[in-house]
């Protein structure tokens, strides 16, 4: 037993003196990376809040498709298509990342000095700071789960992922993806520029809010007699609740058996900013770029239950169910669902 507790401190105190040698020898190759990320910084602001606004896309599109950039280069999910997608893309600038993370990339690759950036928590562990990598990995693994047994699939509010290039290229599968005009056409004219062919991929503008986002899917030849999967990811949180609950409602009408619908969805305290000042102060970029937080599901109570009663209100039935952070002790926040078409009994 006191061996053991010898054992565990000794480790306990190399660890400290490996981080604090790792620390040494970041803090130069940090001194250096100093003027480049000033530049980086102004050039990374100018092009991801002005330029956007100007060209009138999506800031959240965006800041997700910087999340796959960073886990590309710190080593969580490799991601080369998103990489070459951004050194083409007016709204983001690759230099900018490079500069302002250069330095941590550098130290986690030759010495193994990792933070946050380069660490996947357990499932069940994810926390508000994490939430944006495991997402990204969850939703792949439901991407990988159906892509070889579905006939379509269907992307409302894609923004810039490019999940669907990555996983059906060369597989006999429809894909739809559907998002507001100039944020697809800004990803069609970057697609082009950085050489990423898409031409299996039908891109169909619209705007949920003013349109019927059903007669433009089926006029670009969507199947109502084929199985589909539809993926929902990161959406519903910037929608009014009536307009989430009838864009799921008019998902599950085009569902036949077989049909899977993948989401995530906020909790209504992270949505109104109650959950936390953290939280509040993450989202208040996104909301101060015209992209409001209006729609979250109380999960103060059951939120297994909470979600499942609000899929039911939409035609649906709930399959399978992640809920973040279930093994801290936090309130819950964040949750990700498949669900099916809820058949008349
Ligand atoms: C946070 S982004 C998520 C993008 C993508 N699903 C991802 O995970 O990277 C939200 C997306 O929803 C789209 N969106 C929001 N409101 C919309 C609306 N009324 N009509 C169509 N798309 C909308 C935005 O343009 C944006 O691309």
């Amino acid at each position: 037993m006191t061996d053991i507790r010898t054992k565990n401190q000794l480790s306990n105190i190399l660890c400290i003196f490996i981080k604090v040698f790792q620390i040494i020898l970041y803090i130069p190759i940090q001194i250096i990376f100093i003027p480049f990320a000033i530049i980086g910084l102004v050039v990374g602001m100018y092009k991801e809040m002005v330029y956007s606004k100007k060209l009138g896309v999506s800031f959240s599109a965006g800041q997700a498709l910087q999340y796959r950039w960073i886990m590309h280069y710190f080593d969580t999910r490799p991601d080369p298509l998103s990489v070459a997608f951004i050194k083409k893309f007016p709204c983001e600038s690759h230099f900018g990342l490079w500069s302002i993370m250069g330095a941590l990339i550098i130290s986690q690759r030759l010495f193994g000095f990792t933070t946050s950036l380069g660490k996947l928590v357990e499932p069940g562990e994810e926390n508000l700071d994490s939430t944006a990598g495991i997402r990204v990995l969850a939703f792949d693994r439901i991407m990988e789960k159906y892509v070889d047994e579905m006939e379509q699939i269907v992307l409302p509010g894609a923004g810039f992922d490019l999940i669907a290039l990555r996983f059906t290229k060369g597989k006999n599968v429809k894909v739809f993806e559907l998002d507001q005009v100039n944020t697809l056409n800004v990803k069609n004219e970057t697609l082009k520029k950085a050489g990423i062919k898409h031409d299996w991929i039908t891109y169909i503008p619209v705007d949920y809010s003013s349109e019927s986002w059903v007669d433009k899917l089926v006029e670009a030849g969507f199947d109502k007699t084929k199985k589909t999967l539809f993926l929902w990811q990161s959406v519903s949180l910037y929608l009014e609740a009536d307009i989430v609950k009838e864009t799921l409602r008019n998902m599950a009408d085009l569902c036949v058996e077989g049909s899977v619908i993948a989401q995530d969805f906020y909790s209504k305290a992270f949505s109104l900013g109650e959950y936390s000042t953290m939280a509040k102060r993450s989202m208040s970029l996104i909301e101060n770029m015209g992209e409001l937080m209006k729609f979250g599901i109380d999960m103060s109570n059951d939120p297994k239950v909470a979600v499942e009663s609000f899929l039911k209100e939409c035609g649906l039935k709930k399959t399978e169910y992640i809920q973040f952070g279930e093994k801290l002790d936090i309130e819950p926040f964040y949750c990700i669902v498949e669900a099916e078409k809820l058949l008349a009994t």
